[in-house]
């Protein structure tokens, strides 16, 4: 087909679509940006994106949580009676077996826009640790790395970015010399993207030959990881079990036996880790089963009477918070990916820069456009197995999302210090405390000193002694 033909094909199509507006600028393209404005407009699936519009962009509604929405089945943070005791033993065992052969790697997901910590550049290079200021992609690694060196394996590490942060972080990592681990171990992937939309349903261009997108939600990796490489290099490699993890979360621990053991024991395909929620309307995702399967709910989307519910001794019937934390098998996404799987799509309301029908730039001074996004937890109902297991916030969730107040820099430093005192406290030192009992000192324990609370003991050689005001590094 010639460019005359391709073109009047195009403009055919998007009347059918109500989305002409997309070559208005047409006339005043050269013919590379003319080519390059075709590309775009051939890669869409209008029928799907009718769809889209009328069933998330002009209706506002989610969808109705279904009424058999039951609390879920899980591990909780310890064995319950000697039979499940001997499960947790036996997963923590085969749990490090896994992570020793090399059937474990690293991934996380790291193409977000971080519009609310407001910092300049992708997440991870935000520097978070109490005493040494290192970045959070700096503590991933060093996980990373100690966990090769105590198991004598290879753990691979792949990271999901977006065009919004792609470069960048190579860049990040290559000035970085990839934070010490081998270049060829760093898988770095992009994610696909989404058109935005204004409130009428109109897909938004971002320059005269260049339409509007945004990153397709971390759901996306799960698409992203099969069409990248990623999982054909995961193959190669011998990897099993995908530890997924978000880039904001510091206290995360990556390779954790138990998890991966329990997970393979019970033969599950996308696991999660849960906390207790703090209340019933915590803002975190809400862990239910709907016809036996593991599924969450958006707090938005819980109404009161579940988020309220309670059991007879009082506690919240759905307490379970997602954290965001998962095991995912390989040969799931491979699986997923094969039937060519499909996620719900959920809306957020956004502040979106675009041109307006002049070709004039607008920087809006509010929520003008809808952003679609996929959500990796909507994958769960989708494993023929899922297991939740329970863990301690003050342990692994430390999520740093905002520039202050909650789920902040300042929480989530202030987190890393109370599980580093709480760790010392458990090998017998004394850590300062204020009369509220918060911490009085700075103490950053780096991964290749301890990964876990009962490397401490063996470690410290010596118990420390610590003065209020001090700054403490263990590594
Ligand atoms: P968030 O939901 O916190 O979004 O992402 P965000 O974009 O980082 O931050 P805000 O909402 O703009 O402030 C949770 C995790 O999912 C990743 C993020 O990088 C983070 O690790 N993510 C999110 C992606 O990788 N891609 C996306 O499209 C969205």
């Amino acid at each position: 087909m010639n460019n005359k033909e391709t073109f009047e094909k195009t403009k055919k199509l998007l009347k059918k679509h109500n989305q002409s507006h997309l070559l208005a600028f047409w006339e005043q393209l050269n013919a590379s940006q003319r080519r390059n404005l075709l590309a775009q407009i051939e890669k869409l699936d209008f029928a799907e994106i009718d769809g889209w519009v009328a069933d998330y962009v002009k209706k506002s509604a989610a969808a109705p949580v279904p009424v058999n929405f039951a609390p879920p089945p899980f591990y909780s943070l310890n064995p319950v009676g000697p039979g499940q005791k001997r499960k947790y033993n036996q997963a923590i065992e085969l749990g490090r077996e896994l992570i020793s052969a090399g059937k474990v790697a690293a991934f996380v997901v790291a193409g977000g826009q971080g519009t609310r910590l407001g910092f300049d550049g992708p997440k991870g290079n935000f520097p978070i640790s109490p005493v040494k200021n290192k970045t959070l992609f700096r503590i991933f690694a060093e996980i990373i790395a100690a966990v090769s060196e105590k198991y004598q394996t290879v753990c691979p590490w792949y990271i999901m970015t977006s065009p919004l942060n792609h470069d960048e972080t190579k860049e990040i990592f290559r000035s970085n010399g990839y934070y010490g681990l081998n270049e060829k171990d760093v898988f770095i992937f992009q994610q696909g993207t989404l058109p935005s939309f204004n409130l009428d349903g109109k897909i938004f261009l971002a320059d005269k030959d260049c339409i509007a997108c945004s990153p397709d939600g971390h759901g996306g990796s799960l698409k992203a990881l099969y069409k990248s490489g990623a999982i054909e290099d995961m193959k190669r490699r011998g990897v099993e079990f995908i530890s997924y993890l978000q880039v904001d979360n510091p206290l995360i621990n990556i390779f954790d036996p138990l998890f991966i053991g329990l997970h393979a024991l019970d033969e599950a395909e996308m696991s999660s880790k849960a906390v207790i929620k703090t209340g019933p309307k915590e803002r975190v995702g809400n862990f239910g089963l709907v016809d036996g399967r593991v599924t969450v709910v958006e707090y938005s989307d819980l109404p009161d009477e579940l988020a309220e519910k309670q059991n007879p001794d009082g506690s919240s019937v759905f307490r379970l918070g997602s954290v965001a934390i998962h095991i995912i098998n390989r040969t799931f996404v491979e699986k997923l990916n094969a039937g060519g799987f499909v996620l719900p799509l959920h809306r957020a309301v956004k502040e979106i820069p675009h041109i307006d029908q002049h070709g004039n730039f607008v920087e809006p001074d509010g929520p003008n456009s809808v952003k679609l996004e996929s959500f990796v937890f909507d994958a769960l109902p989708l494993a023929s197995k899922s297991i939740i297991l329970e863990t301690l916030r003050s342990e692994e969730f430390a999520p740093v999302k905002n520039a202050a107040g909650v789920d902040s820099v300042e929480s989530a430093k202030e987190m890393i210090v109370a599980r580093g005192a709480a760790w010392l406290e458990s090998a017998g030192a004394a850590v300062p405390r204020k009369p509220d009992s918060s911490v009085d000192c700075l103490i950053e324990i780096a991964p290749s000193f301890a990964l876990e609370k009962d490397d401490i003991k063996t470690k410290l050689c010596k118990i420390p002694e610590i003065k209020p005001m001090d700054r403490v590094y263990l590594a």
